[in-house]
């Protein structure tokens, strides 16, 4: 199950990123918001922070304008790894390097073109599983 979220900002980019789910036939989860009627990002940054914590779902997405916001508030919860990407190359390198397990996204920054690429590239990207990856991600949570 993929957790999703978006603030204003980001709920455009969210629909196409639902579009393209569903077209795949992959589950997910949208924690809101559901408009473009101006909102908090923390609010669905936390949210799918916590599904991903608890279990409830494997990865997660979020958006905002800019992707920045949303990530840095994910990042604030304990065992969230979200990486804010604007390109396949990084959404491939946190998935090898650093096991990211929330992809983040700037609606006013990446078309949905790209963005569906990004998605596509870090759900299907494993982890390396490298002996040193797997160190310094330990010495994160430090
Ligand atoms: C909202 O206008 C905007 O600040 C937000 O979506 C995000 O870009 C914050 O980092």
């Amino acid at each position: 199950m993929i957790a999703l979220g978006s603030d204003h900002g980001g709920y455009e980019l969210k629909q196409e990123v639902k579009k393209h789910l569903d077209e795949l036939g992959l589950a997910y989860h949208d924690y809101g918001c559901d408009s473009t009627e101006a909102t908090d990002y923390p609010i669905y940054a936390k949210k799918v922070a916590n599904a991903i914590v608890n279990g409830e779902c494997e990865k997660g997405i979020l958006i905002c304008g800019t992707g920045i916001g949303i990530s840095i508030a994910a990042n604030k919860v304990k065992g969230i790894r979200c990486a804010l990407c604007s390109d396949c190359f990084s959404a491939e390198a946190t998935r090898l390097h650093n096991d990211a397990n929330i992809l983040a996204m700037g609606g006013r920054v990446v078309g949905p073109g790209l963005a569906l690429k990004i998605v596509d590239t870090f759900l299907n990207t494993p982890f390396s599983g490298d002996e040193r990856h797997v160190r310094r991600i330990a010495q994160i949570e430090e």
